[in-house]
């Protein structure tokens, strides 16, 4: 949450930043800001997208060889001009942005009313600012000194960057639990929230580690922790195209992620699944799959989207390994003091692999002696760094707020884990093994043949997008499925939604069912297929819209519907990859319709860094 870029080196830092900012706007869009120095520190900062900003900006002189820059989600404090970041010190000559939640700021600003300083925002960052600004006042030290002496104290979560008048030529940040990349360019530096920022100009970066403080100059990068210590800095080679994050001929990045699939489920499937041999090979799990294989339980853990994936794995784990699985939503499992013994394997699921629930959640896990296995989209990420092993989806950059290929690149990496620990295990036949396998191998072409349902699908849309309520049900593997298709369309038309397994919608959703209400059913042929079809009788029988994702050729389904989408017969474990396309298409176009901005949704956030 929140988005952080800055810049020091020869080029106008001005329109890096601004560029950079917009594409961590998926981090958070209720202000934007940026400080530089021109003839003095100059703060510009505005309530909205980074567009508004840029508006207000046009025809300004705004020369500057360093800069700091920042996209904010509100946390403490309304979105407005004044809570927007970069922060002034109270004498003008520091500024700073900040990624992360200050937790004793009440405290710190306590202290700092009582010497007399001011404050002109609600937000917790003016507050650490000024509490830096205090320290380096009153001693005789650097501001370096003095960045490290506050940090000591404060409790929360951060990214910081200061920019200091009285030295126009050093940029100070510093990192704890937010995500910080510094691109290393020739005789320029690039600090920002993600590599996207930086790619177009450098492929070397540094992922800053939590405690440490980076006093960048254009041509030199130290690294120090609290204690004032030199570190080496770890320089990464960035394996990443500019292609990967720009909209490529299509209205928005969601629908370009949508339709990417096909080739973002191959790459994860690339290298892992070799059809014509027969195997599964998993190089980050390989050192761990005696445990798991030993496990006497696999705990899942994440949030959002990411949790679904756990829910469909739950389901596959269980039937194939017969290891018990628990899903747990990381900002339960963190504070609930949970169960977690030698012989448990944590599972972290996480697109941006920064949210702080889950990376949090992981920490207390792995105090606890267990091991973890990150199931991450964003390479070099936090999470991808803390667990012991794991693997990463490869369905490149998601930049849409809601997650849509991440998720099928969760549902592919968590199935080949369970088929091979399944087989290693001997709880999985080599029949089975091999069928499932030729399965998840035809998964990008059934993928592509469900993405061809678009125009049909933007017809339901047109019809249901002034519903004010939807309900979404399944069964079984299809029943998170059902889940995820009502978080979409929460997520991107605003219009309320629920997912419930089909039987249990009889125990009190059934009651909101009259002739405004559609129905989603994830109704392909599975196990409980039948039951899913009297599912769908009870609610025809009260007038309820129904509208149903169907395998092809089930023409007693189909008959049942108002509306019918189909897509191909797929084996149950391996079918909700491709049930979940129509969901994720569904709501598109009904946000679309809507007039809504897809791409970022009130509110959200792609990557939650504040608990
Ligand atoms: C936010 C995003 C969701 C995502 C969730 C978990 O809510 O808007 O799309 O599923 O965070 O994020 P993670 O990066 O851990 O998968």
């Amino acid at each position: 949450m929140c988005g952080i870029v800055a810049y020091i080196g020869h080029r106008e830092a001005y329109p890096v930043i601004l560029k950079g900012l917009k594409r961590l706007e998926y981090r958070g869009y209720d202000s934007a800001g940026v400080a530089l120095l021109n003839g003095g520190l100059k703060v510009y900062k505005k309530q909205g997208k980074v567009a508004d900003l840029e508006e207000t900006l046009v025809g300004k002189d705004l020369h500057s060889n360093i800069g700091i820059g920042h996209t904010r989600w509100a946390t403490h404090g309304e979105p407005c001009d004044r809570n927007a970041h970069p922060h002034l010190s109270g004498n003008g000559k520091l500024s700073m942005i900040h990624n992360g939640i200050i937790e004793n700021y009440v405290q710190i600003k306590k202290e700092l009313v009582s010497k007399g300083y001011e404050f002109v925002s609600d937000t917790d960052t003016e507050v650490l600012l000024k509490f830096i600004e205090d320290i380096h006042l009153n001693n005789e030290g650097s501001l370096e000194e003095a960045v490290r002496i506050a940090l000591k104290r404060v409790v929360g979560a951060y990214v910081i960057v200061l920019l200091d008048a009285d030295n126009p030529d050093t940029l100070i940040a510093a990192r704890k639990g937010s995500p910080l990349v510094i691109g290393i360019g020739k005789g320029e530096h690039f600090l920002a929230s993600d590599a996207s920022p930086i790619i177009e100009y450098t492929k070397e970066v540094v992922y800053v580690n939590d405690y440490e403080v980076a006093i960048i100059k254009k041509d030199e990068l130290i690294l120090k922790n609290l204690g004032n210590e030199k570190i080496t800095p770890f320089i990464t080679k960035l394996d990443l195209e500019l292609a990967a994050i720009e909209k490529g001929g299509y209205d928005h990045f969601m629908l370009k992620e949508i339709f990417e699939q096909p080739s973002t489920i191959f790459d994860c499937l690339r290298g892992r699944l070799d059809a014509h041999n027969g195997t599964i090979t998993m190089s980050g799990i390989q050192q761990y799959a005696d445990q798991l294989v030993n496990a006497n339980r696999i705990i899942i853990i994440a949030c959002g989207t990411s949790w679904h994936a756990g829910l469909v794995a739950e389901y596959i784990f269980e039937e194939v390994t017969r290891i018990p699985v628990e899903v747990e939503y990381a900002s339960e499992f963190r504070y609930r003091n949970p169960i977690v013994n030698k012989g448990d394997v944590i599972i972290a699921i996480s697109q941006s692999g920064e949210t702080a629930d889950t990376l949090v959640a992981i920490e207390s896990a792995k105090s606890n002696g267990a091991i973890i296995l990150g199931v991450v989209n964003v390479v070099g990420s936090s999470i991808a760094r803390t667990s012991h092993g794991g693997a990463y989806t490869h369905a490149g950059p998601e930049i849409g707020v809601a997650s849509t290929k991440a998720f099928t690149g969760q549902l592919a990496v968590l199935t080949m884990m369970a088929l091979k620990i399944g087989l290693m295990k001997g709880t999985l036949s080599e029949k089975r093994f091999i069928h499932l396998l030729n399965e998840l191998n035809d998964v990008p072409e059934k993928v592509s043949a469900a993405l061809l349902q678009h125009e049909k699908i933007r017809e339901i849309a047109l019809k249901y997008q002034d519903a004010k309520d939807a309900l979404y049900l399944g069964r079984g593997y299809n029943f998170p499925i059902a889940l995820e298709g009502a978080l979409k369309l929460k997520e991107i038309s605003y219009i309320h939604a629920e997912g419930y397994p089909a039987a249990e919608m009889k125990h009190g959703p059934i009651a909101l069912v009259d002739e405004n209400l559609p129905v989603v059913f994830v109704a392909t042929k599975d196990s409980f297929h039948e039951k899913v079809l009297s599912n769908m009788q009870e609610i025809k029988a009260r007038k309820g819209k129904v509208i149903a994702v169907v395998s092809e050729g089930d023409d007693a389904a189909d008959a049942l519907a108002d509306d019918t989408i189909i897509v191909p017969y797929a084996d149950e474990l391996i079918a909700p990859m491709i049930n979940v396309i129509p969901m994720q298409l569904l709501a598109y176009y009904i946000g679309v319709a809507k007039g809504f901005d897809v791409d970022k949704p009130r509110n959200l956030a792609k990557s939650v860094t504040v608990e």
